[in-house]
């Protein structure tokens, strides 16, 4: 991996953002699917941004949580993330959905992702084992 790419990420802001993960998925708004999901991003200047998924009666447009967090964060100025984690009251650890995968591979393809669940069970990886032969041009 090379240098640059390269953020080591103390165990202590893995549970961090397992924590903001968990307090942003109680602002899910999930009146149709009722599948509350929470994210959180470590971003480049280190700051935490949160997100939870937003749903719409037009089902189409709703958004998942990963990419509000991430766009908090692009919003405000940051240009890389680090890490994001997932979490959802799942038995196994939630995976991002496909377009989120795209999302995330697109501000650093070695973001640490950390999926857990409400009682605790973590995975993590990186968004490059996640997403091999991602979509560029
Ligand atoms: N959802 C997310 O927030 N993130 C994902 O990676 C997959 C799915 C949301 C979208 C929708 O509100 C609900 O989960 C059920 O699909």
């Amino acid at each position: 991996m090379k240098k640059e790419n390269y953020f080591p990420i103390s165990k202590t802001i893995i549970k961090k953002l397992i924590k903001e993960a968990k307090r942003a998925r109680e602002m899910a708004y999930a009146p149709y699917s009722k599948f509350k999901v929470g994210a959180a991003v470590l971003a480049d200047n280190n700051n935490i941004f949160t997100g939870c998924n937003v749903e719409n009666v037009s089902y189409g447009l709703t958004i998942c949580a990963e990419r509000i967090a991430i766009s908090k964060a692009i919003s405000e100025g940051c240009k890389k993330i680090k890490a994001i984690a997932v979490i959802a009251d799942t038995k196994e650890p939630v995976s991002p959905c496909g377009a989120c995968r795209q999302f995330i591979m697109e501000f650093n393809p070695d973001t640490l992702v950390i999926m857990g669940t409400l009682d605790r069970k973590i995975h993590t990886t990186t968004i490059k084992e996640l997403l091999p032969y991602n979509f560029k041009f």
